[in-house]
């Protein structure tokens, strides 16, 4: 008997070796370890040997049992790891392949023209605040001295909002000019003030090369008590040194807006002919750049601010003029077109 057990587990110790799939292990375990089996058959009938062997054939019995399930218990970990290996190698990935090419998109020239404006003023101590688009044509006009019938309106073709109030006026418009925010700020905040506004403006034009309906400008005020016309020139000279270089000359003429008193102009000397005169200024040797002024008492006391006691100065950039100067851009449509080719190159 004992014999005939030892045999049996070698034939079925041998059999598992070659087994290499899940299906011929279950029918190995139904053969060897199965209720119908030889080993079970075995030990159930235990009880009918006689004494003398019971005790030897049990204990090798049990001992093969538990060797067999152990052994199967090993090959079904074996068979797992194996399929395991085999998934891994099938759906490996290969690394030396190159990636998917990730498209990154670019910040707009205008956009990153805008960040540069407000680093500088920012250096200077100027805080960057904004102002909605769609306004009152009290912010726009009324509270910068430019009241109905003002000629000035003219020169700042305005796109109306289609509202009207209960009496008949239609006070909603498009904002013509970022100084619109600086009559906001004005009323808001209480000195000292030093802001720059940035953001977009429209004026009800036809587009050409130097005109669009929409563009960008930045406005900023400064209000404190002392503040003079050399405030005004040192800041805006060292703007014009920071954007446009070191080596850069900076005029300032008269010029007249309805919100500044005295009003200026200011101009930088030719980035092509370096003043001598060329087709780019127009043989002048200088290119205004921006409007700037110190702030009209009845702009301050608009905004509930004593001019006896405060003064200040505003001025206003247009913003494409600055990149098409720099990289001479000949159209201010092309920002605008959404042509790749152009805007790949910033
Ligand atoms: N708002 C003026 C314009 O759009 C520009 C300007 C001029 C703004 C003088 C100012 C300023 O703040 O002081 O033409």
């Amino acid at each position: 008997m004992l014999h005939q057990l030892e045999e049996l587990k070698l034939n079925a110790l041998r059999e598992l070796e070659n087994i290499d799939n899940a299906r011929e292990l279950e029918t190995w375990r139904v053969r060897y370890l199965g209720k119908k089996s030889e080993l079970t058959n075995v030990l159930r009938t235990l009880s009918q040997l006689p004494l003398t062997e019971r005790k030897d054939v049990g204990t090798y019995a049990n001992q093969t049992k538990a060797i067999l399930e152990d052994s199967l218990r090993q090959k079904e970990q074996a068979l797992r790891e194996a399929q395991l290996a085999e998934t891994a190698k099938r759906e490996a990935i290969d690394i030396t392949l190159p990636g998917r090419p990730f498209p990154l998109g670019g910040l707009h020239p205008i956009t990153q023209t805008i960040y540069e404006i407000c680093n500088i003023f920012a250096s200077m101590g100027f805080q960057v605040v904004e102002g909605p688009e769609v306004e009152w044509d009290d912010y726009n006009f009324e509270a910068l001295n430019i009241p109905k019938e003002h000629p000035a309106r003219d020169t700042m073709a305005t796109s109306w909002v289609d509202f009207e109030t209960e009496n008949g006026e239609r006070p909603m418009l498009l904002r013509t000019h970022t100084t619109a925010v600086t009559a906001r700020m004005l009323e808001t905040m209480s000195p000292p003030i030093r802001v720059i506004e940035p953001g977009k403006v429209y004026r009800y034009e036809a587009s050409d090369a130097t005109h669009i309906p929409m563009f960008h400008q930045i406005d900023g005020v400064a209000v404190d008590k002392g503040i003079t016309m050399a405030d005004l020139k040192g800041t805006l000279y060292e703007f014009a040194r920071r954007f446009f270089g070191e080596e850069r000359r900076v005029r300032f003429r008269c010029d007249y807006f309805p919100f500044v008193e005295p009003g200026v102009e200011m101009a930088i000397d030719c980035l092509v002919c370096g003043g001598t005169g060329c087709r780019l200024c127009g043989n002048t040797g200088w290119i205004e750049i921006l409007g700037a002024g110190m702030t009209h008492s009845q702009v301050l006391q608009r905004g509930r601010l004593d001019p006896d006691v405060y003064t200040s100065f505003a001025f206003g950039i247009g913003i494409e003029r600055l990149p098409m100067l720099r990289y001479g851009i000949d159209d201010i449509r092309l920002f605008y077109s959404s042509d790749l080719r152009f805007l790949r190159q910033f």
